[in-house]
């Protein structure tokens, strides 16, 4: 006789969201997330760094915060406060940092310290899924305001504001992803920066500047970061090791005044974020970051080319796209009548998994016919391949591309 499973359902608590789904496997042609490159992995320089590491400062791991306090491992924050002054312009010191368990987590800590039901937050229209979910299952209205090629539009942002104003609300934050955006992968020049600082300053609303993607720049230069330029530290920064390391690492920080680092600080109850992967990723950084990153960049640069000519031979004059200044993204425009939601399920039985739009925007009109490719998780020839498979079913599901690799297609 076999017992009932016992049943949890009543027990669990109010406002819980939906229950996550099964793993199932990555696609054979994965497009989707925000995932690296396998081969450019750094796997021979961690394997020396746990070696080094582990031999040197093992015994550390027996104390919580390997007894270096709970921002996090101390030589990382070193590294990332020389790194962020050199880079990127923020002069911060290790006590100004707070190592946490990818940027993800960052995005929960700021959003437990600011925001409540019914509150405002001010979003790029089309942004991080990550965020953009946090927010509806927050109950928090995001206002998407509109970008261009330089990243947030600051005409529309001061309407925004200003509307905001007039209605009595004012926005907890307003966060952007300004070097590298995601999914348009736009950099957002200085002097816009610092029209967003004095925006941001007249309306008294502080900035989240999520720069997971700065490092992964083609030409290797990357303006000040917003927090680098703002007079009055109403800059939150958070960046991540996901991008130009490895993600599953789980590794990323917040740099932002004790004020509010000491309050997302009393909301990271995980005893500190993982200790090892703190301790490995100082001993590879402090000597090889700097030569890592622009080989990956390079390697990365030429998956993009792939994923270019891929669409541009499959789909024609049918995609319209504009080449990121970095990142892992291509943001690709199809005609009206393609429903990327649609595509997107379609693709996913033939093999090929892509992001829709609509999951990447508050205006879901606008981002219907619009879709995320992420290049540095496939190979080059799995670009072409799964390229060529997403323009076949898209030819038999919505008739585009007319034209499959330059060759006429009747529409089956
Ligand atoms: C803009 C942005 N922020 C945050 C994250 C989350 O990254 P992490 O792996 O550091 O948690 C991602 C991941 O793709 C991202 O694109």
């Amino acid at each position: 006789m076999t017992s009932a499973p016992f049943d949890f359902a009543p027990l669990l608590a109010a406002g819980l969201p939906p229950p996550a789904a099964k793993w199932t496997g990555l696609a054979r042609f994965s497009f989707v997330g925000g995932n690296n490159d396998p081969e450019q992995v750094p796997v021979d320089g961690l394997i020396a760094a746990v070696d080094a590491v582990l031999t040197r400062e093992g015994r550390t791991l027996a104390t919580y915060g390997l007894a270096n306090g709970p921002q996090g491992y101390l030589r990382l924050r070193e590294f990332l406060s020389l790194k962020l002054k050199r880079d990127a312009g923020i002069v911060c010191g290790a006590d100004d940092l707070l190592i946490v368990s990818g940027s993800l987590q960052a995005l929960d800590l700021v959003n437990q310290t600011l925001l409540a039901p019914g509150d405002t937050v001010i979003v790029e229209q089309q942004s991080y899924q990550g965020a953009l979910t946090r927010l509806t299952r927050l109950g928090v209205t995001a206002v998407g305001v509109p970008l261009d090629h330089d990243g947030l539009r600051m005409d529309a942002l001061e309407s925004a504001l200003a509307d905001l104003k007039q209605r009595g609300v004012r926005p907890k934050y307003i966060y952007t992803i300004p070097t590298v955006q995601n999914p348009t992968g736009t950099i957002m020049p200085e002097a816009r920066r610092a029209e967003l600082l004095k925006l941001a300053e007249t309306y008294g609303v502080p900035i989240v500047e999520d720069d997971c993607y700065a490092d992964l720049i083609w030409d290797g230069r990357r303006p000040p970061a917003i927090h680098a330029m703002s007079r009055t530290g109403n800059v939150i920064h958070i960046g991540s090791f996901s991008k130009s390391i490895a993600p599953a690492l789980r590794v990323g920080f917040i740099v932002a005044p004790w004020a509010m680092l000491s309050r997302m600080l009393a909301l990271k109850t995980d005893a500190g974020s993982g200790a090892l992967e703190q301790m490995v990723l100082a001993e590879y950084c402090a000597p090889h970051f700097a030569t890592h990153v622009p080989k990956l960049t390079r390697g990365l640069r030429a998956k993009l080319d792939t994923l270019m000519e891929a669409v541009n031979a499959q789909f024609g004059t049918a995609a319209e796209f504009e080449i990121p200044a970095g990142g892992i993204f291509l943001w690709v425009k199809l005609p009206d009548q393609v429903d990327t939601l649609k595509l997107y399920q379609a693709a996913l039985a033939a093999g090929v998994s892509i992001n829709p739009g609509p999951e990447w925007s508050t205006d879901k009109a606008y981002a219907k016919s619009r879709l995320r490719l992420c290049f540095a998780s496939p190979s080059h020839e799995q670009i072409r391949e799964g390229i060529a498979v997403l323009a076949e079913v898209c030819r038999k599901e919505f008739g585009v591309p007319a034209r499959i690799a330059n060759v006429e297609t009747a529409r089956a």
